[in-house]
C-alpha cells in the first residue's frame, strides 16, 4: 500500500494556501474544537450588509440548524459587486460554447449588468423575496444571470437539470410551486439541439401555477410562444435598468432548491440557506483547489447538479474567480475537447468527473498528448469512486505528474467538500478521498449493530458527527423527510448513504452507495423512480432495478421486469424497447436502463420482501456467494435468473 503514496509536491506546499501536514492537523484540531471560532473566522472572507449575532445555534432534536443568525448578506453582493472596485475588468465568466474555439468572456462588471437586468426583469413580473423560480436551461451564461438575479432579490432558485424529462420537470415545478420558469429556445449541446421550450411547454400543460415563462435565445429554432405568458428573456432585459439592489437577506433565508435522488420515487428538494452555504462554498473553493487569484478554473461539471452550483457559480464568485463554463461534452467533437480548452484558455484548475475520465482514457493518450497542457496544476474529480487505475493515469498522463489530483468527496445534501485531499498537504493515494475537511468528522458505523467503528482499518456506514456550515438544512416542504432520511437512522448523527472503509493510515475509501440509490456516469438516480417508471408501462407487473457494473458508467442501470398475462409472449425486442423509452420519457434520457431482463420470478421472502442483494449479485455476473437462499419463498428463482441473465447479457 505504502508505496502506492504520492508525496506532495514541494513546489505545491511552498505556495498553498495551508503548507503542510502539521499546519492541516493544527487548524483541523481547532476546527473541532472550537467550531464557533474558526467558521466566525471563515465568514468574514465575505462582505456582509450586519454581523452575524452568533455564529451556530442547534436544535438536534428537531434538527434545526443555524449559522451565522442575526447576520445581513446577499449572495449576488458577495459574487459580484463587492469585486467591483478592485477588479470590475477581471474576467468572471468564461463561456466555452458549445462550437469548438468559440468563447465569450464575461467581466465582473459585465456580470453585474446582466445580472441586474435579469433582476429588474423579474422583479417586473411579480417574483418577490421567497419565491421560488425554475431554471430548466442548459449552460448559457443566462442561467448563470437568472441564479444570481434571484439571489439578489431574495428569491430562490430551482435549477432542473436541462436533460429530465417534461414529466420530471413538471414534478419539480410543481413541488416547489414555481410561479416563473426560465428557459431557453434550444440548448445545444454535442452539436444537437435540446428541445428546452418545448420541454417546458409539456410539463406545464393546463398547469396555472405558471404565470410566466421567460424564454433565453439560443439557437435560432422557432419555437413557440403563448400570449401572456412567455416572454423573450433578451427583450424583456433590453427594457430594464442594468442597476438593482441586493435585498438584505437573513444569513437563514432560502438560497436554492436542488432535487435530488434518494430511495423512495419521489424526488428530495433540498434546501440550501445563504451565510453559511457560501461561506462554506467559497472556503472549500480555495483550500481545496488552492485557488489563488489569476488562476484560471475550470470545472467541467453541469449547473444542473450540485457540483455547478457551488462550483462553477457560488463558490468562485465568491471568491473573485475566472470560471469557466462548458456547454458541450468532453467527446464533441472529439476527445480532444478538455485540452483543447485548457490550452485556449491557460486553465489551472480543472475539475471533472470519473466517468468523463474514463471515457477519455478509453479514447487513447494520442487526445491528450495533440496538447500541451503545460499550464494545468490541480486536477480534481468528483461525483463516484474512481477507480486507482483511472487516477493514475489522470496523474500521469493528463498531469504528466506534474499536478496533484484531488479526489472530493461530498454530496447535494452538504453544499460542498468534506473529505479531499489539499493540495500542499496531502500525501494521496489512488482511490481515495483521503481526509476530513475542516470541521468534518467523519465516523464509520457498523451498519449491523450501529455501534461506532473506533480505531483505524475499519468498513460501514459513513456517518458525519458534526455540523458544517455549508449542511442543507431541510427537504423544501417536508422536514420530517429530511430528519427520516438522514438523521434517524444512526441517532446522533448524519447518514451519508455511502460505505466507506477508514484505512491503517485513516484514510477514507469511499466504496458507493449502500441504499437503493445508484450512480450512473456521476448522476444519482434512486431505483425506485426506474420502477416506478417501468410499472406505469401497461405491459409491467412488477419492477426490480439495481446498478450492475459498468465500464464507462461506473454503474449501470439494470431492470428485472416480470410482465402482464399476455404480454409474455412475443415482440421481445419490441417491448425491450418500449420500456427503455417509457424511463427516458418519465426521467429523462440519462436514466434509459441498459438492461431489461424479462424475468420469471423475483427472489422474495416468505414474507414478499425482495432479496435486492440477490439481483445486484445476479446483475454484476457474481454467482458466487449468494449467501443463504433458504429463505426465499421459491429458491429456485435463483437459478431461472441466473439462466436467464446469461441470455440477456449476450
Ligand atoms: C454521491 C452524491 C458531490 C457532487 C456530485 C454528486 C458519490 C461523490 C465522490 C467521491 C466516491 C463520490 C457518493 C455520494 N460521490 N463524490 N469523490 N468518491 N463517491 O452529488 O448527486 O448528491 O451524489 O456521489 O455516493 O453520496 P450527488
Amino acid at each position: 500500500m505504502t508505496q502506492d503514496l504520492y508525496p506532495v509536491k514541494p513546489e505545491f506546499a511552498e505556495r498553498a494556501h495551508i503548507r503542510s501536514m502539521e499546519e492541516y492537523q493544527r487548524l483541523y484540531r481547532l476546527s473541532l474544537d472550537n467550531p464557533e471560532w474558526f467558521w466566525g473566522e471563515q465568514a468574514k472572507a465575505l462582505t456582509w450588509f450586519h454581523p452575524w449575532q452568533s455564529v451556530f445555534d442547534a436544535d438536534y432534536k428537531e434538527v434545526d440548524f443555524s449559522w451565522f443568525l442575526g447576520g445581513r448578506i446577499n449572495a449576488s453582493f458577495n459574487c459580484i459587486d463587492r469585486h467591483l472596485a478592485t477588479h470590475g475588468d477581471r474576467t468572471a465568466l468564461i463561456w466555452a460554447q458549445d462550437e469548438p474555439g468559440v468563447y465569450t468572456h464575461i467581466t465582473y462588471r459585465e456580470l453585474k449588468h446582466h445580472v441586474c437586468r435579469v433582476a429588474n426583469v423579474l422583479l417586473h413580473h411579480g417574483v418577490k423575496k421567497g419565491d421560488r423560480v425554475c431554471l430548466y436551461m442548459t449552460m448559457i451564461p443566462e442561467l448563470v444571470y437568472t441564479m444570481l438575479a434571484c439571489a439578489r432579490i431574495g428569491a430562490v432558485h430551482s435549477v432542473v437539470f436541462g436533460g429530465f424529462s417534461a414529466e420530471a420537470l413538471r414534478d419539480r415545478i410543481v413541488d416547489a410551486k414555481c410561479k416563473v420558469v426560465v428557459t431557453a429556445n434550444e440548448g445545444l449541446r454535442g452539436g444537437k439541439r435540446v428541445p428546452l421550450k418545448k420541454t417546458v411547454d409539456r410539463a406545464i400543460e393546463g398547469m396555472s401555477m405558471v404565470e410566466t415563462v421567460l424564454v433565453a435565445r439560443r439557437t435560432d429554432g422557432e419555437v413557440s410562444m403563448e400570449a401572456g405568458r412567455d416572454l423573450w428573456l433578451d427583450e424583456e432585459m433590453t427594457r430594464q435598468r442594468s442597476t438593482c439592489t441586493n435585498e438584505w437577506m437573513g444569513s437563514e433565508d432560502p438560497l436554492f432548491i436542488l432535487y435530488t435522488s434518494g430511495s423512495t420515487g419521489k424526488p428530495k428538494g433540498l434546501l440550501h440557506t445563504t451565510g453559511g452555504y457560501l461561506t462554506y462554498a467559497a472556503f472549500t473553493h480555495k483550500m481545496v483547489f488552492d485557488y489563488h487569484p489569476g488562476d484560471i478554473y475550470f470545472c467541467a461539471a453541469d449547473i444542473g447538479w450540485v457540483t455547478g452550483h457551488s462550483y462553477i457559480v457560488y463558490g468562485p464568485l465568491a471568491n473573485g474567480a475566472t470560471s469557466v463554463i462548458f456547454e458541450s461534452t468532453p467527446l464533441y467533437p472529439d476527445a480532444g475537447r478538455y485540452w483543447q480548452i485548457v490550452d485556449d484558455l491557460g486553465v489551472n484548475i480543472l475539475y471533472t468527473a470519473p466517468t468523463a475520465l474514463r471515457a477519455l482514457a478509453q479514447a487513447g493518450d494520442e487526445w491528450i498528448k495533440k496538447y500541451s497542457r503545460k499550464s494545468l496544476r490541480i486536477l480534481g474529480t468528483v461525483g463516484e469512486p474512481i477507480n486507482p487505475e483511472v487516477w493514475r493515469w489522470y496523474h500521469d498522463v493528463v498531469g504528466e505528474g506534474r499536478c496533484t489530483v484531488v479526489d472530493t468527496w461530498w454530496q447535494t445534501e452538504t453544499g460542498g467538500i468534506l473529505i479531499t485531499p489539499l493540495p500542499g498537504v496531502t500525501p494521496t493515494k489512488p482511490g481515495s478521498a483521503t481526509l476530513p475537511f475542516f470541521g468534518v468528522k467523519p465516523v464509520i458505523v457498523d451498519p449491523a449493530t450501529g455501534a461506532v467503528l473506533e480505531g483505524n482499518d475499519v468498513s460501514g456506514a459513513l456517518c458525519l458527527a458534526t455540523p458544517w456550515p455549508g449542511t442543507a438544512r431541510t427537504v423544501h416542504g417536508d422536514h420530517k423527510r429530511f430528519k427520516d432520511t438522514y438523521f434517524t437512522q444512526y441517532p446522533g448523527y448524519y447518514f451519508t448513504g455511502d460505505g466507506a472503509r477508514r484505512d491503517e493510515d485513516g484514510y477514507y475509501w469511499i466504496t458507493g452507495r449502500i441504499d437503493d440509490v445508484i450512480n450512473v456516469s456521476g448522476h444519482r438516480l434512486g431505483t425506485a423512480e426506474v420502477e416506478s417508471a417501468l410499472v406505469a408501462h401497461e405491459a409491467v407487473a412488477e419492477a426490480a432495478v439495481v446498478g450492475c457494473p459498468h465500464p464507462i458508467k461506473g454503474q449501470g442501470i439494470y431492470c428485472y421486469v416480470i410482465l402482464n398475462q399476455g404480454y409474455a409472449n412475443g415482440g421481445k425486442e419490441q417491448l425491450i424497447g418500449a420500456l427503455k423509452e417509457q424511463v427516458r420519457q418519465s426521467i429523462g434520457a440519462f436514466a434509459a436502463p441498459d438492461v431489461i431482463h424479462i424475468a420469471s420470478g423475483l427472489p422474495k421472502t416468505r414474507s414478499g420482501k425482495i432479496m435486492r442483494r440477490i439481483l445486484r449479485k445476479i446483475a454484476s455476473a457474481e454467482y458466487e456467494g449468494m449467501g443463504d437462499i433458504s429463505t426465499l419463498a421459491e429458491p429456485d428463482v435463483v437459478d431461472r435468473l441466473i439462466k436467464e441473465h446469461q441470455v440477456v447479457s449476450k
